[in-house]
């Protein structure tokens, strides 16, 4: 049977969603008819670098069907493509949805879509059925890789289509995407955790690890690198123990080993890693792969070791300190950053002490700092013994300060030398100058045109000013 002849989706992924990008394209055309101009198209990413890219996966699609992107909210089209991880990144999309009904009370023919973490919670769903049923469409994590079909059915049949699935069947590849550089991309090598940190929704929403097999991710990254892209980000929720669960020794190391050989990608970052799969091969690996940049996010999130026993962590302080150590023997410019959680339920004075201590220790160029966030469905959630709200205030303000002063120092080391500079904007103050960074992840402006975006170039840093430098193109 020739499905095409009878106009029927086909079974198979990914064949049936470019057949519904298909319908979607006669939907825009009639749309572009009566509105007399194209529809337009914004999508709003909240949370983390997994949710970048899949935003970018989402505005492939939209682009392909021929709606017109558009950086602002009251467009006909608008998508929240939302985070769960603490509470209120949940408040804050509860409270822009209200400023969207607003432009959909101008423009009727608007349509607000939500998808992400947080519509993996069943929780939220009730909520938004109940006082939110000006939105037209919920879809969540696992079931991404539908959005064309999704928003036919909801644009041909109207109404509020809540789609969220509790796991996801496949990994679906070779879907359209819109890049938001030309120069760098994120690259997905697997999905989900599987780690049940006792504080962390993530597997809850985002469920089982899944590792993408090797060649399709050589083959994403060969092709970005002949559309010009020259850095890629490898994504996963715990990328150090990537390839578990795929047929032969696949490991994270080897595949940086292979990512390095590709032509034409310069720079190589990934996240994020876990202390506990972090062993001597992805060290050797760093240091040997010339592109892997000089830098590594790595989440203490405690420095206590009964604090990370409660959160489920398996590691200790000194384990982490000790690969602190090894990176540093290996890398000796590595900048190092991390997350760190203040106030999980039971720290104490001392078990603070200890994250402090650490922190003293480690000297981090940078720290994302975390006031604990009750996640309801962790194990966290029930523990008892919750610390008061103005005991965590306060210990997080000790944090920052430490933290903020420890970045200034580390930022400054490198004033004088000269560093390669990927350029990726034309700076917002000052129109005669565009922002780098080094392979470290610091930012640098220095004075140059549109014409460097994309361009890796030498650059003297001259002067540090707090966590940037000013420096000098070197010819
Ligand atoms: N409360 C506070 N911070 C959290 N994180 C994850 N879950 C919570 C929570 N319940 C932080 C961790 C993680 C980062 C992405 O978010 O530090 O590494
Ligand atoms: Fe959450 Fe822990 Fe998984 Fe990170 S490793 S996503 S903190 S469960």
């Amino acid at each position: 049977m020739d499905e095409r002849k009878l106009n029927l989706p086909p079974e198979t992924e990914p064949e049936r969603q470019y057949f519904y990008i298909e319908k979607l394209k006669q939907i825009v055309a009639d749309l572009t008819a009566e509105l007399s101009r194209t529809p337009t198209y914004c999508v709003v990413t909240f949370g983390c670098q997994m949710n970048a890219n899949d935003s970018e996966k989402l505005a492939g699609i939209l682009d392909q069907a021929g709606y017109k992107h558009s950086e602002s909210e009251d467009a006909d089209l608008t998508i929240y493509n939302t985070c769960t991880v603490r509470e209120n990144a949940n408040t804050k999309v509860y409270g822009r949805l209200g400023v969207l009904n607003g432009y959909k009370k101008k423009n009727p023919a608007m349509k607000i879509a939500l998808c992400g973490c947080m519509m993996q919670e069943e929780q939220v769903r009730t909520t938004i059925k109940k006082s939110y049923p000006f939105v037209d469409l919920v879809f969540g994590t696992h079931n991404l890789y539908k959005f064309a079909e999704l928003l036919y059915e909801t644009l041909t049949e109207g109404g509020q289509h809540i789609r969220v699935e509790e796991s996801a069947d496949r990994i679906v590849e070779s879907l359209p995407v819109r890049h938001k550089y030309g120069f760098k991309s994120g690259v997905n090598i697997m999905f989900g955790c599987n780690n049940f940190c006792s504080y962390c929704i993530v597997p809850y929403v985002r469920g089982r690890e899944r590792s993408r097999e090797p060649g399709e991710i050589l083959a994403e990254i060969r092709d970005l690198a002949d559309h010009g892209i020259v850095e890629v980000m490898l994504l996963g929720q715990n990328v150090n123990s990537y390839g578990k669960g795929l047929e032969g020794q696949q490991s994270f190391s080897d595949l940086l080993y292979r990512v390095n050989e590709i032509e034409g990608i310069e720079r190589i970052r990934f996240m994020t890693s876990h202390p506990k799969d972090l062993g001597d091969d992805l060290i050797r690996a760093m240091a040997e792969c010339d592109k892997v940049c000089d830098h590594l996010h790595l989440p203490l999130q405690s420095g206590s070791d009964a604090i990370l026993k409660r959160m489920n962590r398996h590691y200790t302080a000194e384990h982490y300190l000790g690969i602190v150590e090894r990176l540093r023997a290996a890398m000796p410019d590595i900048a190092l950053t991390t997350d760190i959680i203040v106030g999980f339920p039971g720290e104490t004075e001392e078990d603070f002490e200890g994250t402090m201590d650490v922190v003293r220790k480690v000297g981090y160029d940078s720290a994302f700092t975390f006031e604990y966030s009750k996640r309801n469905g962790t194990p966290a959630a029930s523990y008892e013994d919750q610390v008061p709200a103005e005991i965590v205030t306060e210990r997080f303000n000790r944090l920052l300060t430490e933290v903020r002063q420890t970045g200034a120092k580390k930022a400054e080391r490198f004033t004088g030398a000269v560093r390669s500079v990927l350029i990726e904007s034309v700076n917002r103050q000052d129109k005669g100058y565009v922002t780098g960074r080094l392979t470290n992840n610091s930012v640098v402006h220095v004075k140059g045109d549109e014409s460097l975006i994309g361009r890796i170039i030498d650059v003297k840093l001259v002067e540090c000013r707090g966590f940037y430098y000013f420096g000098e193109a070197v010819s």
